[in-house]
């Protein structure tokens, strides 16, 4: 679980690919990332490598937001060139499983890592949504409300509440997988723009 490049390399890996002007997908690299950081740990997983998963699962979206369905044809090879191994490149394209993105329609996530990433990076959009109602305060955000925002389907209807659950394949219950995401987006309020 070696990775090729730094943090700091990673975030010029980002913004080669993503304009730095587009906010809200910066906040999703960051949230996804600590979220992943924060569950590694619950779970003594590899923080640093978990969180590059959730950093750069997402790195070629600035290139291929236009036509959704590219998402995640162009990662792979800017991920090779940047020297990341097949299973770091096989892990960050499984969150796209059962997407209309090329081949992945019918391809279903098997791993434990698989099953993370995917329900970290989806997770970010409830908390952030949830956030920003809230008056953009996550400080005392609470998992009892942010359980019911979970229930309420036309909140944030984005937000695949199946690939949420999916975290509950990790051991741990959906509970204790939302207040692992409040805790992670807590994490780094500032550079959010939360409070
Ligand atoms: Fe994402």
């Amino acid at each position: 679980m070696t990775l090729p490049i730094s943090r700091e390399q990673s975030i010029e890996l980002l913004k080669k690919y993503n304009k730095e002007e587009d906010k809200n997908d910066w906040n999703h690299f960051l949230e996804s990332e600590s979220i992943m950081q924060e569950l590694a740990k619950k779970l003594n997983e590899n923080e640093e490598y978990w969180g590059m998963l959730g950093l750069l699962h997402d790195v070629d979206w600035g290139i291929t937001k236009q036509n959704t369905v590219e998402h995640l044809t162009k990662a792979p090879e800017i991920l090779k060139e940047a020297g990341f191994d097949e299973e770091f490149i096989n892990n960050i394209v499984s969150h796209g499983c059962g997407f209309e993105c090329v081949g992945l329609k019918d391809k279903k996530r098997e791993k434990k890592i698989e099953f993370a990433l995917a329900a970290s990076e989806t997770l970010t959009g409830l908390i952030h949504a949830y956030a920003i109602m809230r008056g953009r305060k996550i400080s005392d955000m609470e998992l009892s409300g942010l359980k019911k925002k979970f229930k309420d389907k036309a909140f944030a209807a984005s937000c695949d509440r199946e690939i949420i659950k999916e975290a509950e394949n990790l051991g741990i219950t959906l509970d204790e997988f939302l207040q692992i995401g409040i805790d992670g987006v807590k994490n780094i309020k500032d550079k959010v723009g939360l409070n």
